[in-house]
């Protein structure tokens, strides 16, 4: 068999971000109309802090079927890696042979900011200026990039565990976006209390962002915390906020930023308003009024990682 593999190098030269978000208003538009296979992803527990997942989709839209199988190694940046290191592997639905092989960190990376960018551009204000990083890992980098092609970010603000890491996340990208302002913060609530457009981009158990922070009017993009054990909003932000999911399913199953104030009694089931195809088909209105705090809960789903190999796979 003559197999194609694709490099994260290649990937990278191949799909820029506008067309990943693109890509992804396509995924989320056949998921509203039920085109698309998504099952919850398995999660195993390879050692403390570390993970291998498993996330098979079926596209029909597209003919193809796959999966992602990735490990998350929150511990791999002391061994120069990133965390997040895997494939995707994508099929043929009309006779089930392999079409090919996808570095999946470049995907992985690529996809999350572009989901992100296109709930934001859904729900956050049309006059949002103001953006916060929180965590300045890869996902910090791809979030600036999605964002900054569907609002107007003046200013973006940048809080880290320590400052020295906020510090050299501005540094470094300064140079890219002249027209913005890069502010490293010490305090999480001085990157937070000013800031339109707020996203959680980090691998901590417990909450870095607190609904006393959030101002009205803010969205938010809560993107990190991907298992129900862990969060990185407290209850009171989640509470305050209009929530939007990626999927019912995995929201429901996989996401302790819902599931630690829904068993604390302080939201019921009804809180989700929607999902994220629901807003884009107009059958749900993400924000009623200037003054919502619209959140969007992504938990990162199979169908976008195979839909992003299987047009890679195609040029
Ligand atoms: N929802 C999705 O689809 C999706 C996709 C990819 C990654 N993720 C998750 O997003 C998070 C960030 O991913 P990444 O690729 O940028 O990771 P990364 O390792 O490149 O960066 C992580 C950032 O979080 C900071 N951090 C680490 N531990 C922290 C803690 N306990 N408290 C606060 N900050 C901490 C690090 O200093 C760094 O700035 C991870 O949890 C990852 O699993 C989600």
């Amino acid at each position: 068999m003559d197999l194609k593999f694709l490099s994260e190098h290649q990937i990278n030269n191949m799909l820029d971000m506008k067309t990943c978000i693109g890509l992804m208003k396509n995924v989320f538009t056949a998921f509203a109309e039920e085109k698309i296979e998504n099952k919850l992803r398995s999660v195993f527990p390879v050692e403390a802090g570390k993970v291998f997942g498993v996330m098979p989709a079926v596209i029909p839209t597209e003919d193809v079927c796959g999966a992602k199988l990735i490990t998350a190694f929150h511990t791999n940046h002391a061994k120069g890696l990133p965390s997040h290191l895997g494939i995707v592997a994508v099929f043929s639905n009309d006779d089930g042979q392999l079409l090919g092989i996808c570095d999946g960190t470049a995907i992985t990376a690529i996809r999350t900011g572009a989901v992100s960018a296109l709930a934001t551009d859904y729900m956050a204000k049309k006059d949002s200026h103001t953006m916060c990083l929180i965590g300045g890992g890869v996902q910090a980098v791809m979030h600036l990039k999605a964002i900054t092609l569907v609002r107007d970010i003046k200013k973006v603000t940048v809080w880290c565990p320590t400052l020295a890491e906020s510090e050299k996340f501005c540094e470094t990208h300064k140079d890219e976006y002249p027209e913005i302002e890069f502010i490293p913060c010490e305090k999480c609530e001085d990157a937070v209390r000013d800031a339109d457009i707020i996203n959680t981009l980090t691998p901590s158990p417990v909450p870095v962002l607190f609904g006393k922070w959030v101002k009205p009017g803010a969205h938010i993009n809560a993107v990190g915390a991907c298992s129900k054990t862990t969060r990185e909003l407290d209850s009171e932000c989640v509470a305050k906020a209009r929530l939007f999911c990626d999927n019912y399913d995995s929201c429901r199953n996989e996401a302790g930023d819902y599931l630690f104030p829904l068993n604390e009694g302080i939201i019921g089931e009804s809180h989700i308003q929607g999902d994220l195809a629901r807003v884009i088909s107009g059958k749900v209105t993400a924000r009623t009024d200037n003054k919502d705090i619209t959140m969007f809960e992504s938990q990162g789903l199979a169908c976008e990682d195979v839909a992003c190999a299987a047009w890679l796979l195609k040029q």
